[in-house]
C-alpha cells in the first residue's frame, strides 16, 4: 500500500534513500529529506507492507508532469513487483499526466513506462 510520507518515518526513509547511489553521504540525505519535507512540489511517498516500510518513491512535481527523483526497495522484498506497483500509483496521489524519469531513476522508470505501454511484451 502507498502512503505518504509522514515525519516521524524520517529514519526509514533515509534509510531507503540511502540505497540510492548518489544518497550515501549524510549531510546529501539531510538536505533530500529536507527538501521534501519543504519543498511543496517534491512529494515522498512509502510502501506499506504489513507493518513495515520497505519501499520509496519521490516525485517532484511542476505542471502536469511528476518527475521521479528517487525509488528504492528494501533489498529482500526486490524483484516481487513493489517498485513498478508504487510507480503505477503515483497518478492516485498526484494530479499529473505524464510520469517522466530523473537521471537517478532513468534505468528503472524507463523499464517501467516501456512495459506499461505494451512495448516490451
Ligand atoms: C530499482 C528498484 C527500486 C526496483 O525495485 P523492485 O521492487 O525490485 O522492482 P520490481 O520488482 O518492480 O521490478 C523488477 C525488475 O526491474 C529490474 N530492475 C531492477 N533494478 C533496475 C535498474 N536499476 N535498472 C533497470 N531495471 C532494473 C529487474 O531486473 C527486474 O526486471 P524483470 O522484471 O525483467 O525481471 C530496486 O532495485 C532498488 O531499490 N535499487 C536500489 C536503488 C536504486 O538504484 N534506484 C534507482 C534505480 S534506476
Amino acid at each position: 500500500m502507498l502512503v505518504r510520507f509522514k515525519k516521524n518515518g524520517e529514519k526509514i526513509a533515509m534509510g531507503l534513500l540511502s540505497f540510492m547511489p548518489q544518497e550515501k553521504n549524510l549531510k546529501k540525505l539531510q538536505e533530500t529529506i529536507h527538501t521534501y519535507e519543504n519543498n511543496s512540489n517534491w512529494h515522498l511517498f512509502m510502501w506499506k507492507k504489513d507493518e513495515d516500510f520497505v519501499g520509496l518513491i519521490g516525485i517532484e512535481t511542476s505542471d502536469d508532469v511528476c518527475l521521479i527523483q528517487h525509488i528504492s526497495v528494501t533489498p529482500s522484498y526486490r524483484g516481487e513487483g513493489i517498485g513498478k506497483e508504487m510507480v503505477s500509483k503515483v497518478q492516485q496521489f498526484l494530479p499529473c499526466t505524464q510520469i517522466q524519469a530523473a537521471e537517478s531513476t532513468k534505468p528503472f522508470i524507463d523499464k517501467c513506462l516501456t512495459m506499461k505501454d505494451g512495448t516490451d511484451a
